[in-house]
């Protein structure tokens, strides 16, 4: 009996030591139910706790794996990442408050909580309690506030040497840190604070994780007693100061990304150190000096980014490379002189990037023989024409020459680099025609031959091209019939300031993909045809300065996606049409911030695309012809239809263009009033009316325009009182005024005759008028000014933001 009970005890014991410990279990389902309870209102969970049930062993629940160390079983790891589903990913879904039950599970060593819409500050007290933590990855969540510095206090262990560290193992009990931390990955979070000096103090730690978060401050030179560091990832935070003098102690570092920060001062010679470095990466910092020749010494080191940076060449530094490097990126660093000649030792390199230096000389011959994926050599002072070698190159992918003084024709072999994805040679002297052979580059995605001499009748055919998607031919010589012959998913064509002539073709509807195009400058003729508003992705049509005759037809309209319309200095007849009304691209304010330089997929070994400088798009912005950035085009909306013979009214229909930004119908023939409507444009920046027939008065509504900054009137027949309020009493130039039929109104400091009659006396005590009749009897002039200064103290005039305004009414005075 005896035997038996102790048999059972024994029995209890063992099948109890199989299952994971009931506080543990208890705990992991708190955290469950609050996991649940808060996604339940967004139905954001991105997991199944289907298998986590009070009566099952929790060590065979799904995320959960223990241990049997010692015959008991604990939960060792938690691979809770994704908690929340994709689109929740950086909402802020789970309040951090949400792991207080995991700080119960000292026995953790592995926790995954990567993509979860965290949110909140990190509990230091909670995480000091998972000493025997190895990794720790919370990337990609909101976390905020700093690193809690608990987290790297031996608080039990103060007076212990660091070397002693190694028995942590057996003393973990008593350590209050994450001392035996390995990886702790906090990237893309919203961190902010100084990292750390106490992190010197995880000197078990492998890799750091830091990147894309706030920190600020200095890298802690406690970090090279990180004897153990792998990577240390600290890319895209606001870090300043120099790099850490011993960095170079790291003996065992292979990833060194510190881009996309504010360090200063010189690469730390001790960099040489790094025997073990396979990528380097000083990427978009404040350093300066030179490049240390002795980097190329380190024999593993494969990546090396220096870009933006005033790093100079030592031009009279002989390097002989020990290293053989796969990307070498010193974009912008002030290198002069040659395309360094040690280069061509580098068999393995793939990607080269030199662009934005001064470089000189011509393109080296062996440079075109080394076989690179991608050559960068945009915006230097390099000449001569293209080796065709080049071309015969099987893995050439990128080819950005843009902005440099190459000349002569472009290799008639042109065609032979059948992986040529991006071939940019814009801003250059290249003449002659473009080269049959590139109806084969099957693989090009974006052209850009733009400013330079190229001419010729008829372009390739680039049908076969399929993947070409951008296409910039502007500002050369070509002439003829504007080219049709291309790849049905081009999405943007520019062609503006050549010579081609003819009409708007019926097959540009076979480019039902287009997005963006740019004929400007040329000379084409006949009508706006009906048929391009089968162009439905339209966003960005620019026909200015051709000579485009009849009216502009209503299909426009149907362009729902159709954000910038400039058919300018052409000559077009007939009226606005009033469905212009319905352009919702005009309409709806866009808060997407697509770039129209988007691709799929990625070509550096950082998996981006490097900064690809496209033309901007020319319009008349403000009066002046200005380029609009390809990188934010999103932002603008502008219909220009100004120098044609437009004749009848302005449809009050376009007061619904609520995203407009610009509305210029200058240099036309209509006539009729100016709509009240037109008050309704709340964006509107700049609004050109001049050199028409418009006659009545400018509609008081337009007081209510807050962006408005540029209002031209000038030229018509208009008459009465100038309104004010808001950015009105801010439009102040004469010119914009000049040759109407008798406006008035203080901002062109001529009174109105409404405000001069006595009869009006008890209607002026209204807050209506910026003018008080008592004012007059003191003396015109005299009055006139003194009473619109006072008024101006009594802040009578709604105050706007601009210093200019009060200059301007003191001047007055
Ligand atoms: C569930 O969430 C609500 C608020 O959303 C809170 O009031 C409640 O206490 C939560 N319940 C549990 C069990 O966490
Ligand atoms: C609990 O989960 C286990 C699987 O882990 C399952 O076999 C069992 O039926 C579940 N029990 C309840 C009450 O849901
Ligand atoms: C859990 O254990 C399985 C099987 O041993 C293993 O594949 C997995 O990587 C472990 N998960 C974690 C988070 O440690
Ligand atoms: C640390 O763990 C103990 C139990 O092991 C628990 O009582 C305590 O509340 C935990 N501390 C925190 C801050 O969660
Ligand atoms: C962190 O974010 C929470 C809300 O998400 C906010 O209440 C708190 O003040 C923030 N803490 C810091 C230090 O910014
Ligand atoms: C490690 O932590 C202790 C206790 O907080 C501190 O005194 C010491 O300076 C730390 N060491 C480093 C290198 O940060
Ligand atoms: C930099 O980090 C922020 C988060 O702090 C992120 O939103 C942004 O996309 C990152 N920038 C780059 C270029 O990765
Ligand atoms: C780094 O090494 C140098 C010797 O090369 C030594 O003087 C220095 O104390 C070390 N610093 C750290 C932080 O390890
Ligand atoms: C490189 O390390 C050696 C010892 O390994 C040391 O003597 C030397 O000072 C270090 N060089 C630099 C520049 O830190
Ligand atoms: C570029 O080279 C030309 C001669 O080829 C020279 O006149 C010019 O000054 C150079 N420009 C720069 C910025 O180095
Ligand atoms: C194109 O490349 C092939 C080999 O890849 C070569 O035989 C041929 O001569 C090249 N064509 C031209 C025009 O250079
Ligand atoms: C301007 O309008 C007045 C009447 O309002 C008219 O007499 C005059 O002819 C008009 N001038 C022009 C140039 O249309």
């Amino acid at each position: 009996m005896a035997k038996l009970s102790i048999l059972l005890v024994l029995l209890i014991l063992f099948t109890s030591s199989l299952c994971c410990p009931e506080d543990q279990k208890q705990a992991l389902l708190q955290f469950k139910a609050s996991v649940i309870n808060a996604t339940a209102s967004s139905k954001s969970l991105g997991v199944t706790f289907e298998t986590w049930n009070f009566s099952s062993d929790c060590c065979n629940w799904d995320m959960v794996n223990c241990s049997s160390r010692f015959g008991a079983r604990t939960v060792i790891a938690l691979a809770l990442s994704s908690l929340v589903l994709e689109p929740f990913w950086y909402s802020k879904v789970l309040s951090s408050t949400i792991l207080t039950p995991l700080f119960h599970i000292r026995s953790l060593t592995h926790l995954y909580l990567s993509w979860s819409g965290i949110y909140g500050e990190l509990p230091g007290d909670g995480f000091a309690n998972l000493s025997k933590l190895v990794y720790l990855d919370m990337g990609s969540n909101c976390f905020n506030g700093s690193i809690p510095s608990q987290l790297f206090h031996l608080r039990h262990l103060e007076y212990l040497d660091m070397r002693l560290n190694s028995i942590q193992g057996i003393l973990s009990g008593e350590v209050g840190s994450l001392s035996s931390l390995r990886a702790l990955w906090l990237y893309g979070n919203s961190f902010v604070g100084n990292i750390p000096k106490e992190i010197g103090n995880m000197t078990k730690l492998q890799e750091l994780y830091l990147a894309d978060n706030n920190f600020f401050g200095e890298i802690p030179s406690s970090i090279s007693y990180l004897k153990e560091l792998i990577t240390l990832h600290l890319m895209n935070n606001s870090l300043s100061m120099q790099i850490p003098l011993h960095i170079g102690n790291l003996s065992n570092m292979k990833d060194l990304i510190l881009s996309y920060n504010q360090l200063t001062g010189r690469i730390p010679s001790s960099i040489q150190n790094l025997t073990e470095l396979e990528s380097l990466s000083l990427e978009n910092n404040l350093l300066t000096g030179e490049i240390p020749s002795v980097l190329f010494n380190i024999k593993g080191l494969k990546h090396i980014s220096l870009s933006g940076n005033d790093l100079p060449l030592n031009k009279n530094a002989k390097i002989v490379p020990k290293c053989m490097l796969v990307t070498l990126s010193m974009n912008s660093c002030g290198i002069s002189g040659e395309i360094p000649n040690w280069i061509s030792t580098q068999n393995t390199l793939t990607f080269l990037d030199l662009g934005e230096n001064q470089l000189e000389g011509i393109f080296p011959e062996w440079l075109a023989e080394m076989k690179l994926t991608t050559i960068i050599l945009s915006g230097n002072n390099l000449t001569g024409i293209l080796p065709p070698l080049l071309f015969n190159s099987p893995s050439l992918y990128m080819l950005l020459l843009y902005q440099n003084h190459f000349y002569g024709e472009l290799p008639d072999n042109i065609g032979n680099a059948s992986q040529l994805g991006f071939l940019m040679l814009g801003r250059n002297n290249f003449s002659g025609k473009v080269p049959e052979s590139i109806s084969s580059n099957y693989k090009l995605m974006l052209l850009d031959l733009s400013n330079n001499k190229l001419s010729g009748q008829a372009l390739p055919d680039l049908r076969s091209n399929e993947l070409l998607e951008i296409i910039d031919l502007s500002s050369n010589e070509f002439s003829g019939e504007l080219p049709t012959n291309l790849s049905s998913v081009t999405r943007i064509l520019v062609l503006g300031k050549n010579k081609f002539s003819g009409s708007l073709s019926r097959n540009l509807i076979m480019l039902s993909w287009l997005e963006y195009l740019d004929i400007h400058d040329n000379k084409i003729t006949g009508e706006l045809p009906d048929y391009l508003s089968q162009l439905s992705n339209l966003e960005i049509l620019n026909l200015r300065n051709n000579s485009l005759q009849g009216s502009i037809p209503s299909s426009i309209s149907n362009l729902r996606s159709l954000r910038i319309l400039d058919l300018s200095s052409n000559c077009l007849v007939g009226e606005i049409p009033t469905m212009f009304g319905n352009l919702v691209g005009m309409i709806e304010k866009r808060n997407k911030s697509s770039s129209f330089l988007r691709f799929s997929g990625g070509v550096t070994p950082a998996g981006t695309y490097p900064s690809i400088r496209f033309n901007d798009l020319e319009v008349n912005w403000k009066r002046s012809i200005q380029g609009l950035s390809s990188h934010n085009l999103y932002l603008y909306t502008l219909l220009d239809l100004s120098r044609n013979q437009l004749c009848g009214e302005i449809p009050a229909s376009l007061g619904t263009l609520k995203a407009l930004k610009t509305l210029n119908i200058s240099y036309n023939n209509i006539f009729g009033k100016v709509p009240t409507s037109l008050g309704d444009l709340v964006d509107i920046e700049s609004l050109d009316l001049s050199r028409n027939k418009l006659r009545g008065s400018i509609p008081q509504s337009l007081g209510k325009l807050q962006q408005l900054t540029i209002l031209d009137v000038s030229n018509n027949n208009l008459t009465g009182k100038i309104p004010i309020g808001g950015q009105m009493d801010t439009m102040i130039n004469p010119n914009f005024y000049a040759n109407n039929s008798g406006l008035c109104g203080m901002q062109i400091q001529v009174l109105c005759p409404e405000d001069l009659s006595p009869t009006n006396l008890p209607k002026n005590e209204s807050k209506e008028t910026w003018f008080r009749w008592e004012g007059v009897w003191i003396g015109y002039s005299v009055g006139f000014f003194v009473i619109v200064g006072s008024l101006y103290i009594n802040g009578y005039f709604v105050p706007v933001p601009s210093t200019r305004r009060h200059q301007e009414v003191w001047q007055w005075k």
